[in-house]
């Protein structure tokens, strides 16, 4: 299995959860291909059986600004059958936790991603045994 994740990151939360999933994906034999969100073109992910996409979230109302390119480059609409699973760091106590995540699912969804439903919401600090074992869990 081809698996591809991409992920945005200001102060390493993101990041540990990426390195968690990847280790875990390998370990079950996958090919897997990690990547920083700001350098990914969207149409590559046509090209893997899976996709992890992660993200933190810094503003209610936005997806971090590494992640915009991304973001708007999600604009045709043949991704249907490519799939999609989000997981990310935020501050589970805020009122929309991890919003940027919900957006970005709800742009993929409108354009034929198949986002899993489950996804993975991480708050603040991401490297404890039992965070990291959320990760390699949600991977599985
Ligand atoms: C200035 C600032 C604004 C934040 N705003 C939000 C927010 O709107 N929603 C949320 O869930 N978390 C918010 N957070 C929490 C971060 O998402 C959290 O610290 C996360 O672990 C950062 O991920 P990273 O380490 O991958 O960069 C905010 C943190 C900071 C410092």
């Amino acid at each position: 299995m081809k698996v591809f994740i991409g992920y945005v990151s200001l102060s390493g939360n993101t990041e540990k959860m990426a390195i968690s999933i990847k280790n875990r994906m390998k370990a079950v034999g996958c090919e897997v291909y990690m990547e920083r969100l700001d350098t990914v073109e969207v149409d590559a992910l046509k090209d893997f059986d899976l996709a992890f996409i992660g993200l933190y979230t810094w503003n209610l109302e936005d997806v971090p600004y590494e992640a915009n390119e991304f973001y708007e480059e999600i604009d045709q609409v043949d991704f249907a059958g490519v799939k999609v699973a989000l997981f990310g760091a935020g501050d589970l106590t805020h009122s929309k936790p991890c919003a940027a995540m919900d957006i970005l699912s709800d742009k993929m969804k409108r354009f034929g991603f198949d986002v899993y439903d489950r996804v993975l919401k991480i708050h603040h600090e991401s490297s404890t045994y039992e965070q990291l074992r959320k990760c390699e869990d949600f991977a599985e």
